[in-house]
């Protein structure tokens, strides 16, 4: 490892441990702490995720940084510090936010996650660490360090839309959750998983922009031989909201041990917006389930499916099979 590197790393300890501490031992962290226990967060799982505070201040952690000596210009480059237009001054990125740090698979701290404490116009609800040499989103995945081993043990990982998801799943008892730094998922992230188990279970948030993130990431998902599964929670929730309106039980036994297979989501997703009354919507759906059936080898699930699409449809299954043979016909 290089010298920039630890000490890029060194400086994100360093600040994830005064976070920390503003929220827990400060008057100043008190209504941070507040909000998060209103939304349900036990001091051991503010302990277990670090979970801090930044001060509402420009320069509180930089003068922090500066004092112990560290260099700054190097430090810059994680973005965790900025530098003044024109001036050999620096500033603090975070400022009056909730801190989440991003550890990376060895447990180290490379980045952080802030959310304002009170959503406001113009203001975006969280503020990520850029880019850096220690921070690649295309690679994190947030909380790989401690369900590693569960993961493997469990021989599942559960994707969430949202790290705050994966810590709430956690109260739970979901020790086996990952959730990408607001991005798509990349390939990158499912070799990372696929080390470590073939078996995925996406638990993304119930509204129409979750419901389209998990369809395109079962998808890539599917490409890369993954067995894929969505558990989808109802309502436009996310496992955040659902936890806290019907408890971690429920979640456990109702949402996350009862996942649709990728073809089952894949039919509710293309359900949403369509109307079996109409000949168009009706033939398009139609399409679209025979397209994926056709890349498939189990004569049984072909079956399967095809009686229910049918049943939904009331077209005749025996029409339903020869428009698959025709979309085969056309791919061979
Ligand atoms: P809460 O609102 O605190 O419950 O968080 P959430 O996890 O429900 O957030 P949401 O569903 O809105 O977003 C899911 C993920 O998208 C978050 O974990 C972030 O990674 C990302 N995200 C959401 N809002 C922002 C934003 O304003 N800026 C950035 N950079 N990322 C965001
Ligand atoms: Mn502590
Ligand atoms: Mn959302
Ligand atoms: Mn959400
Ligand atoms: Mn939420």
């Amino acid at each position: 490892v290089s010298k920039e590197v630890s000490l890029m790393k060194k400086a994100h300890e360093f600040a994830s441990e005064y976070f920390h501490h503003l929220l827990l031992h400060t008057e100043e962290g008190e209504n941070a702490l507040h909000y998060l226990q209103e939304r349900g967060f036990s001091t051991e799982l503010i302990e277990k995720y670090k979970i801090g505070w930044s001060l509402p201040s420009w320069d509180a952690l930089t003068t922090l940084l500066e004092r112990k000596g560290m260099d700054l210009q190097e430090i810059e480059k994680t973005g965790l510090i900025i530098r003044k237009e024109n001036e050999l001054k620096y500033f603090d990125r975070f400022r009056g936010r909730i801190m989440f740090p991003v550890f990376d698979e060895t447990g180290h701290v490379v980045a952080f996650s802030g959310r304002i404490l009170h959503k406001k116009e113009n203001e975006a609800k969280y503020l990520n660490s850029p880019e850096s040499p220690i921070f690649q989103k295309s690679q994190i995945l947030y909380n790989l360090d401690k369900a590693r081993l569960d993961i493997r043990k469990q021989r599942n990982v559960i994707i969430f839309e949202g790290f705050l998801d994966v810590i709430s799943a956690s109260k739970a008892g979901i020790t086996n959750g990952v959730a990408t730094m607001g991005t798509a998922l990349t390939s990158q992230h499912i070799t990372k998983l696929k080390r470590l188990t073939t078996n995925v279970t996406l638990c993304f948030d119930g509204d129409k922009a979750g419901m389209e993130a998990a369809r395109k990431a079962a998808t890539s998902l599917q490409g890369q031989s993954i067995q894929t599964e969505v558990a989808i929670i109802p309502d436009a929730m996310d496992p955040d909201d659902y936890i806290k309106n019907y408890g971690e039980v429920a979640f456990r036994e109702k949402i996350i041990d009862k996942p649709h297979s990728y073809l089952s989501f894949m039919m509710i997703v293309s359900k949403r917006d369509k109307n079996f009354n109409n000949e168009n919507d009706t033939l398009q759906y139609i399409q679209e389930i025979l397209e994926i059936l056709s890349d498939r080898n189990s004569t049984v699930e072909r079956d399967l499916y095809i009686r229910q699409l049918s049943q939904e449809t009331n077209v005749s299954e025996e029409a339903i099979y020869q428009h698959l043979r025709k979309i085969q016909g056309k791919k061979a």
